[in-house]
C-alpha cells in the first residue's frame, strides 16, 4: 500500500499534512482528561449486576471503611437533579433512564458513585458495596421472550413519513423474477481507545468540564438544565476527542452525577469509566432485522422494493435509525413499500455509531440485490447500472449521483472483467477464492454554524470555532479553506476548536462538519476581504487575487487587526437555528429531507479467501470508490475511507456485542473478546477518489466522507463469500462456524 500522500485531481484541495499531527503522534495533545486540576478527588461507578428489578437494599459499610474515601453517592443521597429530554438528535440525554435507583432499568446501570482521594480507593469501595435485588426476568434480544413490539398505530404513524411509492406489493407480485428474504445484524459497541470521562471543577458557581464531546454546545446546555443552573455557568472543554463514532454526541447522566458530587464536596471530580462499564453507561449500534422483498423483469428492471426493519430500543425510548429512508431512494425502483418497527427491551437506550442508518439497511439492500443478480444470472454491476436513475420511486431528484463511475473505477482497478460468475469456481490451491461489491451511500447533512476570523496585519489568521476533532482532522482542513480564501500560507493561521467559550458549531454527527463549519469560516474570510479591498480600493471578495497588500490596506484602516464573527445558515434552514444552536439544539439538514436527494456514494469490491476445509475466512484485498463532492483533503479524506473500510470489514466479519439471553447482559464487554480486526486481518486496501462537482449541496460543495465508507463494506464481503462458497449468510458477523 502506498503511502505517498494522494494527488489532487479535479475539485479538490490540497493533501496538506494534520497541523495536530506532531501533538498527536508526541502525546501532546491534551485529551479532555489530560488536564490537571488541583487536588481532584477520584469518582468510580457502581453498575447494576442485573437488567430489571429493584434495589432492595444497600449496604455501604464495608466501602466506607475504605481509607481515603470522602463520599458515596447513591440514589437515596445524589440528591435532586432536574430531567432533561432524551434527545436521538444531539442536545440532550442518550436515555431518558437518568436515576440511580431504585428501579433498575438494564444491565450495568449506573446505581451508585464512590469519591475518594484516590482512584484505587474508590474502586476498592465501589467493588465492596453490597447491594441486594429484586429481581425481574429481562428480555434483551430479538428471540427473547417479553418483548414488546410497538403498537401498530405508532408503526403506521412513522411508516407516513418513510418513503412510499406505487403499489409495491402488486409489482413483487406480477413480476416474473422476486425475492423474499431476511437479514439481520448485531448490537455494536463504539469503543473509542479514548474512554467515557469526566472531570468538574466548581469556581465561584461556575462549573468547567472537560469531557470528550462531539457537540460542546449540547453538553453544556443540557447540563445546565440537568443542575437547574443558567447555562452561562457551564464551561465545556474539549480540545481533541480520542474517537467517539456517535459515542460522545449527547448528554450522558454520569456527567450530572459528577457535577453534583465535585459541588458537593467543594473539590474537583474526575471520573474514566471503565472499558467494560462503557458499554451499558453510553449508546450502541441496536440489533435489527429485515425482510427485504424485490421484483424484477427478467432483464433486471426492478418494478417493486419493499424493506422492512426492526430494531431493538429500550423500553422508555423510541430511538430509530429507519434506514429504509436511503434504501428505498439508492435506485430507480418502479414502486416502494417501507415500515419500520421498534422492539422494546430491558435494555439501556442504543444510538448514534458511525453510519448509523444505512450500515444496517444498506448491508440488507445490498445483499438482496446480490441475491436478485444471481437468481437473475445476471451481472451485479449491471443489475445496478438498469436501476441507476436520477429520480427516485416517490420523484425526487439527485442534486448529483455519480454511482455508475465509482463502479467503473473500482471494477476496473479490481480486474473485475476476470471474474467467473460460478460460486466456488476461482479455487487457488486450498483457498476458494470470491470476489463480492457493493454500493456506499450517505446523506448529506449541513447545519447552521458560527465562526470568528482574525487576520492581523503581519498576514497570520486566527480561527475560532466550537467544532469538535474527534480525530477526523477539521483543525487542518477549517485552516487550509481560511488559508486559501485569505490568500495566506496554511502555516499562517492557528485554529482553535473544542470549547464552548467560541462561537458554536453543529454537532459532530452525520458527517455535516466539513461542509457547516467550512461554509462559515468562508463566510467570515469574505466579510474580512469586503473591509480590506474597501481600504484599499479595490473589488469585493468573490476572485481569486484577493491578498491585497495587507500592511498597506492595515495602514490606511488604521486597525491592528480586523476580526469578523459569521453566521451561516443553510439555504432552506430555520431563521432561528443560530439561536437554537446556542441553546444547545442543533437543526441538520440534508439526505432525503431537502428539495432534492443529497447524497454521496461508492461502490466496494471485496476478495475474499475462504480456506476449503477449515473455513477461515480472509479479506484479501478490498478497492473503494467514492464520489463526495468537494475534497478539501485527499490525504485526511483517505485516512477517512481507509478507517471506515476496515470497521466495514471488521462489521462484516468480526464485530458483535454477545449478549447472554437469560439474564439480558453484554458478556463480551472488553476489547479482548468484542473482536475487531488487526493489522493481520487488513491485507491489500485501495482507496479510488471519483471527482465530483455539486454547487447545490452547500456553498463549499462538500458532501462529508466520515461515514460513507464502511457502509457498502459489508454487503461485499457477504457477497464474496457467497461467491467463494455458494453459501449465503444473512445474519452478521460471518464467522466460519456459519460456512460449515
Ligand atoms: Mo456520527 S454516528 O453521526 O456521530
Amino acid at each position: 500500500m502506498s503511502r505517498a500522500a494522494p494527488q489532487p485531481k479535479e475539485n479538490m484541495g490540497n493533501p496538506e499534512p494534520r497541523i495536530d499531527g506532531r501533538l498527536k503522534v508526541t502525546g501532546e495533545a491534551r485529551y479532555p482528561s489530560d488536564f490537571a486540576v488541583a487536588n481532584p478527588a477520584y469518582a468510580f461507578l457502581i453498575t447494576s449486576a442485573i437488567s430489571k428489578g429493584r434495589i432492595a437494599s444497600i449496604d455501604l459499610g464495608d466501602s466506607i471503611a475504605v481509607p481515603g474515601v470522602l463520599d458515596i453517592f447513591t440514589h437515596e443521597t445524589i440528591g435532586k437533579l432536574n430531567e432533561v429530554p432524551f434527545a436521538p438528535g444531539g442536545g440532550g440525554s442518550i436515555s431518558s433512564m437518568q436515576e440511580m435507583g431504585p428501579d433498575i432499568h438494564f444491565d450495568g446501570q449506573i446505581i451508585g458513585m464512590v469519591v475518594a482521594d484516590t482512584y484505587e480507593a474508590a474502586r476498592e469501595a465501589a467493588y465492596r458495596a453490597k447491594i441486594a435485588y429484586t429481581e425481574g426476568k429481562p428480555s434483551g434480544t430479538f428471540d427473547a421472550a417479553g418483548l414488546t413490539e410497538e403498537e401498530p398505530s405508532k408503526v403506521e404513524e412513522r411508516a407516513k413519513k418513510l418513503p412510499q411509492a406505487g403499489g409495491a406489493d402488486a409489482a413483487i407480485a406480477a413480476a416474473p423474477v422476486s425475492i423474499d428474504v431476511r437479514y439481520g445484524t448485531p448490537t455494536h459497541h463504539h469503543n473509542p481507545i479514548e474512554l467515557f470521562t469526566t472531570t468538574c471543577v466548581w469556581r465561584d458557581g461556575e462549573l468547567t468540564v472537560y469531557e470528550p464531546s462531539q457537540f460542546v454546545y449540547g453538553l453544556k446546555n443540557t447540563l445546565a438544565q440537568k443542575l437547574g443552573i443558567d447555562p452561562e455557568k457551564v464551561h465545556v472543554v474539549s480540545p481533541f476527542v480520542g474517537g467517539a463514532f456517535g459515542s460522545k454526541a449527547q448528554f450522558s447522566p454520569r456527567t450530572g452525577f459528577v457535577a453534583a458530587a465535585a459541588r458537593k464536596l467543594n473539590r474537583p471530580v474526575k471520573l474514566v469509566v471503565t472499558r467494560d462499564q462503557g458499554f451499558s453507561v453510553q449508546t450502541y449500534r441496536a440489533e435489527t432485522r429485515h425482510r427485504i422483498r424485490i421484483g424484477a423483469e427478467n432483464d433486471g428492471k426492478i418494478t417493486g422494493f419493499s424493506h422492512e426493519g426492526w430494531e431493538i430500543t429500550s423500553r422508555p425510548d423510541p430511538y430509530s435509525v429507519a434506514g429504509v429512508e436511503d434504501s428505498a431512494r439508492l435506485y430507480s425502483f418502479g414502486a416502494v413499500k417501507t415500515r419500520v418497527t421498534l422492539v422494546h427491551a430491558d435494555r439501556n437506550t442504543p444510538g448514534f455509531m458511525r453510519s448509523p442508518p444505512v450500515v444496517p439497511y444498506i448491508y440488507a439492500l445490498e445483499s438482496a440485490m446480490d441475491e436478485l443478480a444471481v437468481k437473475l444470472n445476471m451481472d451485479p454491476i449491471e443489475l445496478r447500472r438498469r436501476n441507476d436513475g436520477m429520480v427516485d420511486a416517490t420523484g425526487k431528484q439527485w442534486s448529483s449521483r455519480s454511482l455508475m463511475k465509482c463502479y467503473d473505477e473500482a471494477a476496473k482497478a479490481f480486474g473485475w472483467d476476470k471474474r467467473n460468475a460460478q460460486p466456488g469456481s476461482m479455487r487457488d490451491g486450498e483457498w476458494l477464492v470470491g470476489w463480492g461489491c457493493a454500493s456506499a451511500v450517505y446523506p448529506t447533512h449541513v447545519g447552521a454554524s458560527s465562526a470568528r476570523v482574525r487576520l492581523n496585519a503581519n498576514g497570520h489568521a486566527h480561527v475560532q470555532i466550537a467544532a469538535h476533532e474527534i480525530g477526523v482532522g477539521i483543525n487542518t482542513i477549517v485552516a487550509q479553506v481560511a488559508a486559501e480564501r485569505l490568500g495566506i500560507p496554511v502555516s499562517a493561521v492557528t485554529v482553535e476548536t473544542g470549547d464552548s467559550s467560541l462561537p458554536p458549531s453543529p454537532v459532530a454527527g452525520g458527517s455535516n462538519q466539513s461542509a457547516s463549519c467550512c461554509s462559515v469560516v468562508v463566510k467570515a474570510c469574505d466579510a474580512i476581504l469586503d473591509k480590506l479591498s474597501h481600504a484599499s480600493g479595490t473589488t469585493g471578495s468573490g476572485d481569486n487575487s484577493r491578498a491585497p497588500d495587507l500592511s498597506a490596506a492595515f495602514e490606511r484602516l488604521h486597525v491592528g487587526a480586523i476580526e469578523e464573527y459569521a453566521e451561516f445558515i443553510p439555504p432552506g434552514g430555520k431563521p432561528d437555528a443560530l439561536a437554537q444552536l446556542y441553546k444547545g439544539r442543533p437543526t441538520l439538514g440534508g439526505g432525503s429531507h431537502g428539495e432534492k436527494l443529497m447524497y454521496a456514494l461508492g461502490a466496494e469490491f471485496v476478495e475474499v479467501r475462504v480456506h476449503a476445509r477449515t473455513r477461515e475466512i480472509r479479506v484479501a484485498r478490498i478497492v473503494g470508490a467514492f464520489a463526495a463532492g468537494r475534497i478539501l483533503n485527499p490525504r485526511t479524506a483517505r485516512s477517512q475511507y481507509m478507517g471506515a473500510m476496515i470497521w466495514g470489514i471488521s462489521s462484516a466479519l468480526h464485530e458483535a456485542t454477545e449478549i447472554d439471553r437469560r439474564n439480558a447482559r453484554y458478556t463480551n464487554d472488553n476489547i479482548a473478546e468484542y473482536l475487531i480486526p488487526v493489522n493481520a486481518d487488513i491485507r491489500d486496501l485501495d482507496v479510488i477518489f471519483v471527482p465530483e462537482k455539486d454547487d447545490f449541496v452547500n456553498p463549499v460543495g462538500v458532501k462529508g466522507i466520515g461515514e460513507l465508507g464502511n457502509v457498502g463494506t459489508a454487503a461485499a464481503v457477504a457477497n464474496a463469500v457467497y461467491h467463494a462458497t455458494g453459501v449465503r449468510v444473512r445474519d452478521l458477523p460471518i464467522r466460519l462456524e456459519k460456512l460449515m
